[in-house]
């Protein structure tokens, strides 16, 4: 017989095979399947019928508790839980269907590939421009890179702060790297932008390589910077740790904000 020990890891084993957002895919497949089972049931058993929204509150209850079963985060049970309702109170609304489809497009350009990479599109602030400018050496010329440069606000302040060092950003999604393409253009700003994902870019071109994703992609950043980096330089990143690697620079504007690492080749 199989041991609770080992369902759980089945579990664990489901949650890292798959990205959570294929992962919550499935789990509404699977709850939209077990809410229809069980009305057919009812209504074969008992005679019960549902409205539409209980339907829905079915179907939320059930794929809360699949994402709860399979351990993942709290606010994806809520996202879980709000999503079938959600259908239902906007399907009450007649939202015309160019409204979903425009809707549905903006965000795919702003947050493209975020279900797979896991970093979502939010923008660092002048506080952190400021800090990571600190750390930037004023009497040589260097390179810096941002990756995952968002809408370049930290590349184009880095180029006008520090006009000997060559400041780029690369950028997956096509929204936030067309606006910082155009706000170079506008700006008469010395910052490049590349479209494309960071990975195929190589780390060794550069002195600064600056960073402001997420948790889970930190790992893979780390893995490639220790392949890549050349001696003596340095990668920044704003937020996230890398898990297990001390850094040699840590730094913290208030006690309640979150910290820059520095992690010297
Ligand atoms: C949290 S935002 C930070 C934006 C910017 N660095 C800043 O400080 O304002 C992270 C950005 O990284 C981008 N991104 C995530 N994975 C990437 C990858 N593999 N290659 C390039 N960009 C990536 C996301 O699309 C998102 O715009």
């Amino acid at each position: 017989m199989q041991s609770k020990q080992d369902s759980v890891s089945e579990l664990s084993g489901a949650r890292k095979r798959f990205p959570p957002a294929i992962l919550a895919f499935f789990i509404q497949l699977v709850a939209l399947g077990l809410t229809w089972v069980i009305l057919q049931v009812g209504y074969m058993l008992f005679a019960v019928t549902l409205a539409g929204w209980g339907i829905c509150l079915l179907q939320s209850v059930i794929s809360a508790l699949l994402a709860t079963g399979l351990r993942m985060a709290v606010w994806w049970r809520i996202i879980h839980f709000l999503f079938p309702v959600t259908i239902f109170f906007m399907l009450q609304w007649n939202v015309p269907p160019w409204v979903y489809l425009s809707a549905f497009l903006f965000t795919l350009a702003l947050f493209w590939s975020t279900f797979k990479t896991q970093v979502p599109f939010y923008p660092s602030l002048p506080t952190t421009w400021r800090q990571v400018k600190q750390l930037i050496p004023e009497d040589k010329p260097v390179s810096i890179l941002d990756v995952g440069s968002g809408l370049g606000g930290l590349v184009m302040y880095l180029a006008r702060e520090r006009p000997n060092a060559a400041c780029a950003g690369i950028e997956v999604a096509p929204l936030p790297w067309l606006i910082s393409a155009l706000l170079a253009v506008i700006k008469k700003s010395s910052a490049r932008f590349k479209y494309g994902n960071y990975q195929a870019v190589n780390l060794s071109e550069y002195d600064v390589v600056f960073a402001y994703l997420s948790p889970a992609a930190m790992p893979e950043l780390w893995q490639k910077a220790v392949k890549e980096m050349r001696s003596g330089s340095v990668l920044i990143s704003y937020e996230f740790e890398i898990p297990g690697i001390t850094p040699k620079l840590q730094i913290q504007d208030r006690p309640d904000s979150p910290c820059i690492f520095v992690w010297e080749f």
